[in-house]
């Protein structure tokens, strides 16, 4: 075996960690990689499930005593607490890793601190190696525990002339079958899913994150949120099946805004106190423009027909703009077809305070 550079094994971490993605919240996605005192692949590992054993400890269990004197190069500054699991500062002192390598450190002030800890005890701590891709790869969870409240993908789906029904209310299916299993490995990847109760009283959605050919459920579904004034979640709604859990957000429970509706940012400040890091709103067009309007929405995801339509509901209501130079600026940064749909994926800019 030859010796790797550490930029090519962070390279490599961060792929271990992505395939932690949608499993390991309330915690980060993280990868390691450990080289030996020569510069070889002597471990690797990555955080699968919360609760399960840290990226780095599954590599260092496949390097044993190879990690003496060696690297551990990791996305996320190694925790310094225990919680479900020992701290990983230690394990890699006790192991005699003589070098650790960070991409991003640790904003949670819960386990932050390994990175002091391993330099006290003689480890050399080198922060900054491929920062901005390792933070790509976790940017939900960066984005959550920095702030406080859940990175949010609003994702709809619409005709080409932007219509999400027909004039006559008919809206299956807008899409392709394609697009629509796309969307439904996209809820896998989330912690929850939030819908506005006029979309729970029009379509009676389950919100379940499935197998869209068989209807067999993912092992692991994303809490189901109904954003609901009043509370006028009928008691049979299918997001009352038991499928998955549910919460109807009311407003005499989250809190309400000026206008006696659910107030948004306590309803995600909520969400993020219950472990919920990334979610995904899936309108209708009234709740996702007072998203929108509030400036909580972090990513967009339109799927969007070949198809037109000339009348109907569009995709997206009211949502703050009455005049073209206060229209919410998007930066695309994919678009790929799926099936015989157009996906765009796209962030909103920061809009000048
Ligand atoms: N194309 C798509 O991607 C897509 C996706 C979903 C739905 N849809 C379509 O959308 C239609 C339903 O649209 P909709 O606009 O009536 O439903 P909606 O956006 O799902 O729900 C709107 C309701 O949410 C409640 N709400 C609670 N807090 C709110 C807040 N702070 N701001 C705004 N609303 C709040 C309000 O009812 P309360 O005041 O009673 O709380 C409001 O009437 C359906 O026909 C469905 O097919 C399309």
């Amino acid at each position: 075996m030859s010796s790797v550079s550490t930029d090519e094994a962070m390279r490599r971490a961060i792929a271990l960690a992505a395939r932690g993605l949608g499993a390991t919240s309330p915690n980060p996605v993280v990868g390691c990689v450990l080289l030996d005192a020569d510069g070889e692949v002597a471990g690797e590992g990555f955080h699968a499930y919360a609760g399960g054993p840290h990226a780095e400890i599954v590599a260092l269990a496949q390097a044993g005593k190879r990690a003496r004197g060696g690297t551990a190069v990791v996305t996320l500054e190694p925790c310094d607490h225990t919680g479900r699991t020992g701290p990983c500062s230690h394990a890699l002192i006790a192991a005699g890793v003589a070098r650790v390598v960070i991409a991003v450190p640790d904003p949670n002030p819960v386990a932050s601190g390994g990175a002091a800890t391993l330099r006290a005890a003689g480890v050399q701590v080198e922060l900054g190696v491929r920062t901005e891709e390792a933070e790509a790869g976790n940017i939900a969870w960066l984005t959550s525990m920095r702030r406080g409240w859940p990175y949010l993908i609003w994702k709809y789906a619409a005709t080409l002339d932007g219509r999400s029904a027909a004039a006559d209310g008919t809206s299956m299916w807008i899409t392709s079958e394609a697009a629509r299993i796309d969307v439904h490995a996209l809820r896998g990847t989330v912690d929850a899913v939030i819908a506005g109760v006029g979309t729970v009283l029009a379509d009676d959605p389950r919100l379940t994150a499935r197998n869209l050919r068989d209807g067999t459920l993912a092992i692991r579904q994303p809490l189901r949120v109904v954003v609901d004034s009043s509370g006028r979640t009928p008691a049979e709604a299918r997001v009352r099946d038991g499928a998955a859990r549910t919460w109807v957000a009311t407003a005499a429970e989250v809190g309400a805004g000026p206008d006696g509706k659910v107030d948004l940012a306590a309803l995600l400040a909520e969400l993020h106190h219950r472990g919920v890091r990334a979610a995904l709103l899936e309108g209708g067009p009234t709740l996702a423009g007072a998203f929108l309007a509030a400036g909580l929405v972090d990513k967009i995801v339109g799927y969007v027909a070949p198809k037109l339509l000339g009348a109907g509901p569009t995709a997206l209501l009211d949502a703050g703009v009455t005049t073209i130079a206060d229209a919410i600026d998007l930066e695309l940064t994919d678009v790929t077809q799926v099936g015989p749909d157009l996906r765009i994926t796209a962030l909103p800019r920061k809009r000048e305070a």
